[in-house]
């Protein structure tokens, strides 16, 4: 059974606008989906369909089978761990501490157990001894973070995360991509997130939606959705950077590859094999 599915669903804003058009989208346990799309593709509005925070005007949405209404919703919200682009949306109390407590309380969690799952969700985000800041002083990277460590306190079955590494430093967005992935293999939660980042996509997605204008209009395996670069960039994004340099080498006759590289790792692998035949002179 999927953990997530939408069918053919589509929204429409108050104001009229068409957010979302005959989307169909599943999402199963384990996985790690990322939801790919230019400014205004429609992800934010697809992913408060998930846990309920907006109803399609036409369609069906599960969660593990069943539809996402009224009486279904605190459990959804129990199992989806929703992290917003946007912090501002999501922190609302006067410390930090208060602010990862305030789920925990409702799991009836205290005293020493909660101390040290608040200590522990802030270590895991880089923000050791954080709890007494207030989160609205925090930088906007910091506020990621602390939205991130509330979020995961709860140990949801399913982390949804809208734009994970925008705004983060270089390192930081490093760091978040390596705890999420430790996270979908040791802990077994999924993993869907939104992203206009197409170098964050193969580090931390083994499948792809790519969405413009309200609609998916390409889905499948990283490496196969990638490999349909002219469509890819008909939907306003581009290549991984490394996958572009790979095509430019190949373009002016330097190197060939049996399929284009998407991350550094698989671009220096490739590029040591394509040395080794030269070197063995079968090229
Ligand atoms: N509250 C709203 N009322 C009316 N239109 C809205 C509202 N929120 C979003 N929209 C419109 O819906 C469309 C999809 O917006 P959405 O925020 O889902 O895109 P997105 O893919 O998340 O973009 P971004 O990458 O900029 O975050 C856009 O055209 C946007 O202008
Ligand atoms: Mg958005």
């Amino acid at each position: 059974m999927d953990l997530i599915e939408l069918s053919d669903v589509s929204f429409i804003y108050p104001d009229g606008t068409q957010a979302l058009t005959d989307i169909d989208l599943s999402v199963r346990a384990g996985e790690r989906v990322a939801v790919l799309g230019a400014n205004g593709a429609g992800k934010s509005t697809l992913f408060q369909l998930f846990n309920g925070l907006l109803h399609p005007e036409r369609g069906i949405v599960t969660v593990k089978g069943r539809v996402v209404e009224k009486a279904y919703l605190k459990e959804v919200r129990r199992m989806i761990g929703m992290v917003f682009q946007d912090p501002d949306d999501q922190l609302f109390s006067s410390t930090v501490r208060q602010e990862i407590a305030y789920g925990l309380l409702n799991l009836r969690l205290a005293g020493n157990q909660l101390e040290q799952t608040i200590s522990g969700a802030l270590q895991v985000v880089g923000l050791p001894g954080y709890e007494n800041k207030s989160p609205f002083n925090l930088s906007g990277g910091e506020k990621k973070r602390v939205a991130l460590a509330s979020v995961l306190a709860m140990r949801p079955e399913v982390l949804v995360l809208d734009e994970p590494t925008a705004a983060l430093d270089p390192l930081g967005a490093a760091k978040i991509i390596k705890l999420l992935n430790g996270i979908n293999r040791e802990l077994g939660i999924t993993l869907v997130f939104a992203t206009h980042d197409v170098d964050v996509v193969p580090l931390l997605a083994g499948r792809v939606y790519v969405m413009d204008k309200g609609e998916i209009k390409l889905s499948g395996p990283t490496a196969e959705v990638f490999a349909r670069k002219d469509l890819i960039r008909a939907h306003n994004l581009r290549l991984p950077r490394v996958a572009h340099l790979a095509e430019l080498l190949e373009r002016d006759g330097q190197c060939r590859f049996p399929s284009f590289p998407l991350t550094i790792g698989q671009a220096k692998k490739a590029l040591l094999e394509r040395i080794a035949e030269k070197e063995a002179g079968t090229e």
